[in-house]
């Protein structure tokens, strides 16, 4: 299993999914460029989200706030002092791991030891005790690197969604149960990183803070779960890979009152991919408290003025593409999936959702030396691009080209052919059944 995730690095890499931050320096440790086609591809994933959770919604609207926050903001949210992990260090080889992962026996990306009281990088058994490190990455405000003008990169979105709480509450006229979303940037210093996009410095989260009436928060939760898990199965990740893990009550965050993270069957084990929390009245009875500013809501219904309960889904844009890049990936002969060891070529298959493949239709004349073929491809080419993602192709055989677009998960290939230039039409060959039909060009877009 191990060994898919070699491959899909190396895929990503050469197929412009994704890329080292700064390769040319060496790369930096968990910090990752998304290609011309990775970035395609995220842009479809946050495109669905925001399609699905606040278009289609009645009672979510979007906000896109900043990273750099007022500094009270991370002392009120509990950030400064809670959002640690345990850092110990091997006295040998310096090496530094969380101690909570030495415990869970879950080394990622940290060597092989098996042994949770020995060094995974040298195996020696000497280690300093544990220290509590912050996970935010710490700025300055303006050009003097003075503490009073410090303040943190956020490491969640959340806290703009309390912080502006009130301003979107009275700007859109929202009654209760509503949510906020948002999509964006958060940026930990990750202690123990590795297995490749999965613990990143720098990620995307799309979150949104739902408030409820107390007393309403268990059955929110319920629905937000049962909601968040329905996103990722129509997206085409598969069942069996997706399971809930219920945190225990004394392993909880400081805000939270119930905890159920989405887990993912990734080749390194069943993971985190998203989560949904309970925060209760946490978050805005303590931004009332530091800002000093009123945060409760009025019920008109119940004439009466309370401060709304929070049910939070959340989840990483990163680890989502990653799993859907896990899931999607297949390697077939002849196009059929192989599944006993062979020793003939294998081809590689991203069966991608048709919404989530950065390229969705690929057009090529079916010969390159003949004019006429070449002018009608580019003319279908350019009309399609008004409305799909398209590549034009003409280099090579045209088994070649189909390989190359399975390969990064392009759902139809459109072919030019002497009929097409008498009909109007294309040959689309299907990327999973390898099925051809002709259609007409301007039904090509219905396929979506
Ligand atoms: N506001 C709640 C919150 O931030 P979290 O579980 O700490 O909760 C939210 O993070 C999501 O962000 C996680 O479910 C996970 O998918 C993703 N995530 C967390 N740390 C990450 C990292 N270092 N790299 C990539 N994604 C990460």
């Amino acid at each position: 299993m191990e060994d898919k995730m070699q491959k899909i690095v190396s895929l990503c890499k050469r197929r412009g999914f994704l890329f080292p931050s700064s390769e040319i320096y060496g790369g930096v440790e968990a910090l990752w460029d998304y290609g011309p086609l990775g970035s395609l591809m995220k842009n479809n994933i946050k495109g669905e989200w925001i399609g699905r959770f606040v278009r289609q919604a009645d009672n979510v609207v979007l906000i896109d706030a900043t990273v750099l926050m007022h500094p009270d903001v991370w002392k009120a949210s509990g950030h400064v002092e809670n959002f640690t992990d345990p850092l110990i260090e091997c006295r040998t080889c310096h090496g530094r791991f969380r101690a909570d992962h030495m415990i869970d026996g879950r080394f990622v990306g940290q060597g092989e030891a098996t042994d949770p009281n020995q060094c995974p990088s040298c195996g020696d058994r000497d280690f300093t005790p544990a220290k509590h490190f912050n996970l935010m990455f710490k700025t300055f405000l303006g050009p003097t690197e003075e503490q009073a003008h410090g303040t943190y990169l956020r490491p969640e979105t959340a806290q703009s969604m309390f912080t502006n709480f009130k301003l979107v509450q009275e700007a859109m006229r929202l009654k209760l149960p509503f949510g906020i979303a948002q999509v964006g940037k958060a940026f930990r210093n990750e202690i123990t990183t590795g297995d490749f996009t999965f613990r990143s410095r720098e990620f995307e989260v799309a979150e949104i803070e739902f408030f409820v009436k107390p007393g309403q928060d268990e059955q929110w939760f319920n629905f937000w779960l049962d909601a968040w898990e329905r996103f990722f199965l129509d997206l085409g990740l598969k069942k069996e890979n997706l399971r809930r893990y219920e945190h225990p009550k004394g392993s909880l965050a400081h805000y939270s009152k119930r905890t159920v993270d989405i887990e993912y069957r990734f080749p390194f084990g069943w993971s985190e991919l998203a989560g949904v929390a309970s925060r209760t009245d946490f978050d805005l009875k303590q931004h009332s408290k530091f800002s000093g500013k009123d945060l409760s809501y009025f019920d008109e219904e119940k004439d009466s003025r309370y401060v709304p309960y929070v049910i939070e889904p959340t989840l990483g844009i990163e680890r989502l593409m990653l799993a859907l890049l896990i899931d999607a990936y297949e390697e077939v002969e002849g196009g059929r999936t192989i599944t006993t060891k062979s020793t003939k070529e294998k081809e590689i298959v991203l069966k991608l959702a048709p919404k989530m493949a950065p390229i969705q239709v690929a057009v090529f004349p079916l010969l390159k030396n003949k004019p006429e073929l070449v002018a009608k491809a580019k003319e279908v080419y350019r009309t399609l691009k008004n409305h799909l993602m398209c590549q034009y192709d003409e280099v090579g055989a045209i088994g070649r080209r189909y390989r190359r677009q399975d390969e990064i998960g392009t759902p139809f290939c459109a072919t030019i052919d002497f009929e097409s230039l008498k009909k109007n039409d294309v040959t689309i060959r299907n990327r999973d059944t390898m099925l051809q039909k002709r259609i007409p060009v301007d039904k090509i877009e219905s396929l979506f």
